[in-house]
């Protein structure tokens, strides 16, 4: 049986906004086991960051978060600001998905990696300096020993990202949440840098939580997958499973406008319309105004979650079909 290591509880994220309350994540339950990558995937606005900084309780000033985030059994809500440092870095690590947020500019890349080191252990800075190069090296970094010295302006924007790697894994975190870790890249230092998270986290036994919007980083990597739609989860399954039998519209959208490099269809399949604004979301079910399959009610209410087969998981009226022992 696998260790649970994270588990969220109804999670509720509000931003109290001059405007309105903005439900960027509402309502939503998952976890992650040890040594497991899961992925988090949605369009843009979905609550996918918002669901990653929750974790971490970096949040902006005038949210409000309810629910239950439980990290080795324990709540992090429950958490005061000392304890929370405690686990920032050391247990959870995150890649951030704006780089400028964890690089500053006016620090060497050697001065910021043995920075982390040395505010999570009572090493000399000799030995934080031999440390950070070694894990330069293990990301992938060409002549480690050079770019130490460098600012991050003098690095290209894949060094960068691999710096931000090496930055969140240098303190050998438990679990590491990367948000959208690769998509400022090309191709191939994409399918470098997901191979590098690959590799440490078998060498590691981290799990990973990675947030992305691109179903083909989904199925490369992650054994299990959640998809997000206007702060809810609309079906969560193994990654396996839901490429061979997607059951939410919204999932069957997203695998269909999957550009496939043998169609000669000239157009992209697309989901016409937009993600709904989170300070004024539609009535029903969220993702009926987009939906080819709704019907009158799921303008009226909204569907819970239904277990239609092991670990598969789908909130839709029109999935008729669910087997019972999983009721
Ligand atoms: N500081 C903020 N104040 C008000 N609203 C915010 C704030 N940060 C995020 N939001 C809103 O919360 C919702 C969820 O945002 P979030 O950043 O989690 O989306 P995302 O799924 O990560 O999108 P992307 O794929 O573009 O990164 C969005 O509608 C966004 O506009
Ligand atoms: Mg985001």
């Amino acid at each position: 049986m696998p260790e649970t290591l994270l588990e969220i509880k109804g999670l509720k994220t509000h931003i109290h906004a001059s405007e309105g309350i903005v439900k960027a994540v509402d309502g939503i339950d998952f976890k992650v086991d040890t040594g497991e990558i899961v992925g988090i995937i949605g369009e843009s606005g979905c609550g996918k960051s918002m669901t990653a900084l929750s974790i971490l309780r970096l949040l902006p000033s005038q949210a409000k978060i309810a629910g239950e985030i439980l990290y080795q059994g324990n709540d992090l809500l429950k958490y005061d600001p000392s304890q929370m440092r405690e686990i920032r870095g050391k247990g959870i690590s995150m890649i951030f998905q704006d780089p400028t947020t964890s690089l500053n500019p006016v620090f060497t890349v050697g001065n910021q990696i043995c920075e982390a080191i040395t505010l999570h252990q009572k090493i000399s800075q000799r030995a934080a300096v031999e440390k950070a190069i070694e894990i330069l090296r293990l990301c992938g970094l060409p002549s480690p020993e050079e770019q130490f010295k460098r600012y991050p302006h003098q690095l290209s924007g894949g060094m960068n990202q691999r710096v931000m790697i090496a930055m969140a894994l240098v303190t050998h975190p438990e679990l590491l949440i990367a948000d959208e870790p690769t998509t400022a890249l090309d191709v191939t230092i994409q399918a470098q840098i997901l191979d590098l998270i690959q590799n440490l986290q078998a060498k590691l036994n981290m799990s990973v939580l990675l947030i992305t919007h691109d179903l083909s980083i989904i199925s490369t990597i992650t054994r299990r997958v959640i998809i997000m739609y206007a702060g809810k989860i609309v079906e969560y399954a193994q990654t396996d499973s839901l490429f061979a039998s997607p059951l939410h519209p919204y999932t069957k959208g997203l695998i269909n406008s999957i550009p496939n490099i043998e169609s000669t269809e000239k157009r992209l399949n697309t989901i016409p319309g937009v993600v709904p604004n989170p300070m004024n979301l539609p009535c029903g079910c969220r993702f009926h105004p987009r939906c080819p399959e709704a019907t009158l009610r799921c303008f009226d209410a909204e569907p819970e979650i239904r277990l239609c087969g092991e670990g598969h998981g789908v909130r839709c009226f029109g999935v008729r079909q669910p087997v019972s022992s999983y009721d």
